[in-house]
């Protein structure tokens, strides 16, 4: 069974900002757009370089590596079809950001 990890405050993650949380052996990068929080690994599908700090607009961000755009809702790479970028159930509960991992 999946546990929800509470992970910060939501103030420490403002509309519009991205906060990498190392879990377990794994990165997650939560981002914050707007009403949405999305929690994904921090590594590219692609060739792996990390996602933190790359331009997310809406649902979607772009790799500063080869600028493939991710699906952060979903996982999917738009780029090319084959790749998936794991992704995480988030929810903020009693004003803390928490990922179920
Ligand atoms: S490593 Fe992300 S697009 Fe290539």
């Amino acid at each position: 069974m999946n546990e929800w990890e509470k992970l910060c405050p939501v103030e420490d993650i403002p509309d519009g900002s991205q906060k990498l949380f190392p879990l377990g052996a794994m990165d997650v990068l939560i981002v914050h757009q707007g009403t949405r929080y999305y929690a994904c690994s921090n590594e590219c599908p692609h060739l792996g370089e990390n996602l933190e700090g790359c331009e997310v607009s809406g649902h979607i961000i772009r790799c500063n590596g080869h600028g493939f755009k991710l699906d952060l809702s979903n996982g999917k790479c738009i780029t090319e079809g084959e790749l998936t970028l794991p992704i995480f159930k988030v929810e903020v509960r009693d004003g803390w950001v928490c990922v179920q991992v």
